[in-house]
């Protein structure tokens, strides 16, 4: 399959829950120019409403059950077979271990802060007790250490008067869902340059 001349690239994305930002990337991914394909969902819970939103939308998705390094190697063995060259964790709530991470295909996450602010658990109570007054959501490529590893984009959300924990997610949650699929486009025009901490984006080829 080609997309303005270019060969599709496929991708895998890792869940645990409702699948918001899987289906966004789905969707971005079914536009004719879009040049990355989601060809396998793999779950870590099989109650993750995620896989049903993946299978209504025709697209194979698959719960491991366990978990450690057992659960790791069958997720491992399942990338390989489909041949992904690109993993996306979207509400993955699991921490990967190094031994994972070095041997997957490159692997992004989103999360919803303006990272290095409030990483872990809970970033939008954590940015309202913090008291911020622009949160927002990040992607970024997946290293050894949590929702760290070098920024792809980021998006501001203002927090407005009154926001309770509900509304903000809401709105960050939207901004989520238009960078996931815009970084995951610009990775698979090889328009991404890692140097360090830095990620490059360079004009598109
Ligand atoms: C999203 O807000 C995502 O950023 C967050 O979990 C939610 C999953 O929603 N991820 C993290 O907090 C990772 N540290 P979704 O299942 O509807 O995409």
């Amino acid at each position: 399959m080609r997309a303005r001349g270019r060969e599709v690239r496929k991708i895998g994305i890792m869940v645990s829950g409702r699948g918001t930002n899987m289906e966004a990337l789905i969707q971005a991914t079914r536009a004719p120019d879009y040049p990355a394909r989601v060809a396998l969902i793999i779950a870590s819970r099989e109650q993750a409403p995620a896989l049903s939103r993946a299978r209504q939308a025709g697209i194979e998705a698959l719960y491991i059950p366990g978990r450690g390094s057992a659960w790791e190697q069958e997720a491992l063995d399942l990338i390989e077979d489909r041949d992904l060259e690109l993993i996306c964790l979207a509400g993955f709530m699991r921490i990967l271990s190094p031994k994972f991470i070095q041997e997957a295909p490159p692997i992004m996450n989103i999360h919803p802060s303006l990272l290095p602010a409030f990483p872990g658990l809970n970033a939008q109570q954590q940015a309202l007790e913090y008291g911020v007054k622009i949160s927002g959501c990040t992607v970024h490529f997946v290293e050894e250490g949590v929702d760290s590893g070098p920024i792809i984009l980021q998006a501001g959300v203002p927090v407005k008067e009154g926001d309770g924990v509900e509304e903000l997610s809401r709105r960050i949650l939207q901004a989520e869902h238009q960078i996931y699929p815009r970084a995951v486009a610009l990775w698979a025009r090889d328009a991404l340059e890692i140097e360090g901490r830095r990620v490059h984006i360079r004009e598109e080829k």
